[in-house]
């Protein structure tokens, strides 16, 4: 358990590297196939430029903010992913402890190592989601969503773009098998996912999502449901139009369709076909303030971070989560000023240039 000393959030794979066995670390930091993804999501955030507005007299930017009614003290969150007992011991509890002891909101996971209320309770009262990935087997989609509820948990992230998984390659040269259980699908299913790999887990997972699917989520659960692996303009309207309650633009970090287009290259597009209407998430190779910024000002309302946080995990456990986030949210104070943004709000109101270097 220690604060880290956070030059910046990319250094933390290499760091991250040397003490998470290499099944886990592959898993973690890999994408599908050959990676153009996963890499062009880094890249994607040098095709938009954020200009200085030197004479607009803001000191001290507030990174307050509320999305879906919950008053946020930043607007980074942390993106659902599975099994973090790969990380750390303490998994998922110690990710909450962390995210809470910065006011921001927490995803869990179903394949979480660790369960939905463990995770809950460590969470200190902080908002968190449940990511679903919806099995085949509705009454096991119905006892998460009752679980998640019994919790506190307070909205549901249906992630509906790994219909099946990536060709992650990694996994494969690894002969990665999760060394851990996952306890959200001992409870109601067959096995608890010990010892197999993410295609056998996917294989009890919808194989097919439809429009209908979110619409019949959304009806069962009276928490809000955002859906998660959006990337174009078409399936935010579907999902909206099934009553998701929220649109969360993702490629799942490089790991599903390996040749799609970075996340943030698309953002900006599905942000003006959602128009408001409900909030936008954004995820897929934030690391840095800027990034956060640009995200926000192309649309987003909230902005996640998957591996960085991870790797905060495995390195220094709820306090280094804890250090991951605060970095970050250092990073982007630093260019709200610099970019005259007093407030979140006036990160939306941004334009910014896009000249393609
Ligand atoms: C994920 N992601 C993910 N998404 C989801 O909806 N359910 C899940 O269980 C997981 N599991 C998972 C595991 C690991 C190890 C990673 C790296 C990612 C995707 C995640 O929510 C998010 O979209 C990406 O992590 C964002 O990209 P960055 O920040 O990791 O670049």
């Amino acid at each position: 358990e220690k604060k880290l000393n956070i030059l910046n959030l990319p250094e933390l794979e290499q760091q991250a590297k040397e003490i998470i066995p290499t099944g886990g670390f592959g898993y973690i930091s890999g994408g599908s196939e050959d990676e153009w993804t996963l890499r062009a999501n880094r890249k994607a955030f040098t095709h938009k430029q954020i200009v200085p507005r030197a004479l607009s007299n803001i000191e001290k930017p507030v990174l307050d903010t509320t999305v879906f009614g919950f008053p946020l003290k930043t607007p980074v969150m942390m993106a659902p992913t599975a099994a973090q007992g790969l990380a750390h011991a303490k998994g998922e509890v110690d990710t909450a402890k962390g995210v809470a002891a910065v006011g921001g909101l927490m995803a869990q996971s179903t394949y979480s190592s660790t369960s939905i209320s463990d995770t809950a309770a460590a969470g200190d009262g902080a908002p968190q989601f449940f990511q679903l990935y919806m099995s085949k087997d509705w009454t096991f989609n119905e006892s998460l969503l009752d679980e998640a509820k019994k919790a506190g948990v307070k909205g549901i992230i249906l992630t509906v773009d790994a219909t099946v998984d990536g060709y992650r390659e990694a996994d494969i040269i690894n002969n990665f098998q999760f060394p851990i259980p996952m306890p959200n699908l001992t409870q109601y299913s067959e096995g608890n996912g010990q010892g197999k790999g993410i295609a056998e887990i996917y294989a009890s997972a919808a194989q097919k999502i439809g429009p209908k699917d979110v619409e019949r989520i959304a009806s069962y659960t009276d928490l809000p449901v955002i859906v998660k692996g959006i990337e174009s303009p078409e399936d935010a309207l579907y999902a909206i139009g099934a009553g998701a309650a929220g649109v969360y633009v993702s490629n799942h970090g490089g790991r599903q369709l390996n040749g799609g287009p970075a996340s943030f290259d698309v953002l900006a597009d599905v942000a003006k076909a959602v128009n408001g209407k409900v909030p936008v998430i954004f995820d897929s190779g934030v690391r840095r303030g800027s990034d956060v910024f640009k995200a926000i000002a192309s649309g987003a309302d909230l902005v996640a971070i998957g591996r960085p946080a991870i790797y905060g995990l495995a390195l220094g456990g709820a306090q280094g989560v804890q250090s991951v986030f605060k970095h970050l949210d250092q990073e982007l104070e630093i260019i709200m000023q610099l970019a005259g943004t007093k407030t979140i709000d006036d990160i939306k109101k941004t334009n910014l240039l896009g000249i393609n270097y």
